[in-house]
């Protein structure tokens, strides 16, 4: 038994209490000036002043004790969606993009998410692991201590199989949490060109019974946009996917209004994600069903859109989240310093919000609520150490990481 003591902290962090926080609550945070936190084999034992939090300590019972220096302390980044597992970067891409080629249109002639499909088909399992792992490795320097990846650059069953492999050794390989989501329909490959129902039928029938007999994921996603797959199609992949007991989340409305966030609603799924184009009714009836608005603003920047409407979701009383979607093409960081400011900045977030969204509701999403995303008694040691006096920090210090130490169940795992 190994018995830690963090003492002379200041510590902002949500209260967890059963639900995800949303409305008023959504910016509920709670700050303990002079804090502390004990920990015994990296789960919390007590958290508050650190007057109280000392007393509770028996002699001699503390194996280590860290002065956190009167640094901001808060709960480590729960990054809820990502397309971290990739083999190649897009750099050209960007470069037309930003001359105003179209994000669609380039998938539409085969390049974009198709042209990761090609590298990943082609790159080995050792390969696309160590560059998985390169990608996260800089995540967790960013202070994200449990994150989700989706599948989808393979395509095909073997593809799809090899990247929830890597993704599964990457979770056992690294000091974080690793949530796998399976994304079979995240575009039509060339083997189905101008047949998606015909795909669509193939991850039923042949991916998703192999993804559930291996147990290798935890969510199916779908990629629900106008070209790619309809409302139709994509609720035949989430209903098979229920049916396997898999999780369900939704690229909704990303670019297009199609009704994906009203899909997430009426199947109850743990998250749609996006909603930059989706509209007040549907993002009403997510709110209603207390599905958690997963807000990737990486995506808006990158693609240089308008930003998903986060104070008319708060307004609403949805659950909102925020997220990197790092990927090699839509949204290029695994920084969630930098989504915390544009979150805050281009989406009018307070601060307050924007934390409660990159910590617990991101913990909610992607269902590790019972374990991270707060800093409450019984949940991991999963907490950051900040160069500043509060979370603003985050969006303040522009483009700067101002995370200076990343504990995860305890054990300090970033590295300089
Ligand atoms: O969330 N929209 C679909 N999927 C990703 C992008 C993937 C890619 O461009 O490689 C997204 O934006
Ligand atoms: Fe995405």
């Amino acid at each position: 038994m190994t018995t830690k003591l963090f003492r002379n902290a200041s510590i902002f962090t949500p209260v967890d209490k059963g639900r995800p926080l949303a409305g008023k609550l959504q910016g509920e945070i709670v700050h303990i000036k002079n804090g502390a936190i004990s920990c015994v084999n990296g789960v919390i034992t007590d958290i508050g002043p650190e007057e109280g939090v000392i007393k509770q300590l028996p002699p001699g019972y503390v194996d280590t004790e860290v002065d956190c220096k009167g640094l901001c302390l808060i709960p480590g980044f729960v990054d809820s969606h990502t397309h971290i597992c990739f083999a190649k970067r897009r750099e050209l891409e960007f470069s037309m993009r930003m001359s105003g080629m179209d994000y669609l249109e380039i998938l539409r002639r085969g390049g974009g998410i198709l042209s990761s499909v090609k590298d990943a088909r082609a790159a080995s399992n050792d390969e696309l692991f160590s560059e998985t792992l390169k990608h996260v490795k800089s995540a967790v320097n960013f202070g994200t201590t449990t994150i989700e990846i989706k599948s989808g650059y393979g395509l095909e069953t073997g593809a799809e199989l090899k990247m929830l492999g890597v993704i599964g050794r990457i979770n056992r390989e690294m000091p974080i949490d690793v949530i796998p989501t399976f994304l079979g329909a995240h575009a039509v490959p060339p083997e189905f060109d101008g047949k998606p129902d015909d795909y669509i039928g193939y991850v039923i029938d042949e991916m998703i019974p192999k993804v559930a007999e291996q147990g290798i994921a935890k969510f199916c996603d779908v990629f629900c946009e106008e070209g790619v797959f309809t409302i139709e199609q994509s609720r035949r992949v989430l209903l098979a996917a229920k049916s396997e007991g898999l999780g369900l989340k939704i690229h909704a409305d990303e670019v297009y209004n199609l009704g994906g966030a009203g899909l997430a609603a009426e199947l109850g799924a743990a998250s749609a994600d996006h909603l930059l184009a989706a509209s007040r009714a549907n993002m009403q009836a997510m709110a209603n069903r207390g599905v958690i608005s997963a807000l990737l603003p990486g995506t808006a920047y990158s693609l240089r859109k308008n930003y998903a409407r986060a104070r008319e979701l708060i307004e609403l009383n949805a659950p909102v989240a925020i997220a990197t979607d790092s990927n090699p093409g839509s949204s290029y960081t695994e920084s969630m310093p930098f989504i915390f400011g544009l979150a805050v900045v281009n989406m009018n977030m307070t601060a307050e919000e924007a934390l409660v969204a990159a910590t617990l509701n991101g913990a909610y999403a992607i269902n590790k609520q019972k374990i991270t995303g707060s800093l409450d008694v019984g949940k991991q040691a999963d907490f950051l150490l900040l160069d500043g006096e509060s979370p603003a920090i985050l969006a303040y210090h522009a483009g700067v990481s101002p995370v200076l130490a990343v504990y995860k169940h305890g054990e300090l795992v970033n590295s300089a």
